[in-house]
């Protein structure tokens, strides 16, 4: 018998990407979305790759009535991939308050409810966004935990706590930490990527909508930082890659004997790539020119953060594979086939 998982968000960017992994090893998915940044339709996308349609109930897991409902549907999940999140850093400064509702009570409610449906384990989509503006690059697990600079990043501080505070108290669950660095791409068929609702605020949805036309051009947020070229610094990472390490986190949780009941783990390349090193890299894949021009910079942002991964690489046994120009490839055919609509 398949081992049942429950994916939140799972019609989102990285939840559908992370769905597609999950039922290509193997797993039955269940996938719970309120379809507030996402469509019905991917589900579609991700048949199409998997030859496999998964369970999808659209609800609110904030509303802890509609999970247990659905736990008591789909008897025997024994793990969860927690998505359902809102992610937007500009929006979470204008309404504080939806970010604490939405993510805060959904993790609530699901770890809630795990003891009284025999759920083992709850992978968490955390951020590098909790070590704020490190002193020193790459950085690692041990690094210290920076006040957040954002309602959005503080939900990230916060979940993490929480897991941590309700292991400590003896509730029979484990727990995988992912903090993530800068999801990008799209799956290599196209069939399924990221789409953004009105004007995108992160890099490469802006870069792929710029070279197709649908925005006049790029502003990089600044050239006048401490880095070799002035602008920022990230460690962008494929999704498809970060999809598969959620695979591999899932198996650890719920197979591992001796393994910690919670367990933390960076998820980059260990390489670092300014905002004008990934426009030329756009540019030298896909042979098309992104227009851009020098901007001021964007309020909040840090200037440079790329990951050490050794633990998870070493630990996990997963390393990031997809070389740069084939994730900015995928990027642009997602975006062409979403402009060709
Ligand atoms: C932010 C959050 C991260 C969150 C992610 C998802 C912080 C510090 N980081 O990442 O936690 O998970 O969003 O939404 O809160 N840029 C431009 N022009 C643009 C857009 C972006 O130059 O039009 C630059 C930015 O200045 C930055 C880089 O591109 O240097 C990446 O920006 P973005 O894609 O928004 O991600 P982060 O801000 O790194």
């Amino acid at each position: 018998m398949k081992t049942k998982i429950l994916v939140t968000g799972g019609t989102g960017y990285i939840g559908s990407h992370t769905v597609v992994e999950l039922q290509n090893a193997g797993y039955e998915v269940v996938i719970i979305d309120n379809l507030s940044n996402s469509n019905a339709n991917v589900i579609d996308g991700i048949e199409a790759i998997t030859g496999i349609r998964p369970a999808f109930v659209e609800g609110d897991c904030t509303d802890i009535n509609t999970l247990r409902k659905l736990f008591e549907e789909n008897p025997g999940i024994k793990g969860i991939i927690n998505f359902a999140a809102s992610k937007a850093v500009g929006e979470s400064v204008q309404k504080p308050l939806l970010y604490y509702r939405n993510n805060l009570n959904t993790l609530i409610n699901l770890l809630d409810l795990m003891p009284e449906f025999g759920v083992k384990g709850i992978v968490f989509s955390s951020s590098c966004t909790v070590y704020g503006e490190p002193d020193k690059n790459p950085i690692d697990e041990t690094a210290p935990i920076k006040p957040a600079t954002s309602p959005y990043g503080n939900t990230k501080q916060i979940s993490e706590e929480i897991i941590e505070d309700y292991i400590k108290s003896g509730a029979p669950i484990k727990s995988i930490l992912l903090r993530y660095f800068n999801p990008i791409g799209a799956h290599p068929s196209a069939m399924i990527g990221e789409l953004p609702l009105g004007v995108p605020q992160n890099l490469v949805p802006y870069l792929t909508q710029a070279a197709a036309g649908i925005r006049a051009e790029l502003t990089v947020f600044g050239n006048d930082y401490n880095t070799p070229d002035g602008s920022c610094i990230r460690d962008y990472i494929d999704v498809v890659d970060l999809a598969k390490a959620h695979v591999i986190a899932m198996k650890r949780m719920l197979d591992g004997q001796d393994t910690d009941a919670v367990e933390i783990f960076n998820l980059g390349t260990g390489r670092g790539l300014s905002v004008l090193e990934l426009i030329d890299s756009f540019e030298r894949a896909t042979g098309v020119k992104v227009p851009h021009k020098i901007g001021a910079r964007r309020a909040g942002d840090i200037e440079k953060i790329w990951a050490d991964p050794k633990k998870a690489n070493e630990v996990l046994g997963w390393t990031a594979q997809v070389p740069i120009d084939e994730t900015m490839k995928n990027a642009w055919a997602w975006q062409c086939k979403v402009t060709a609509k």
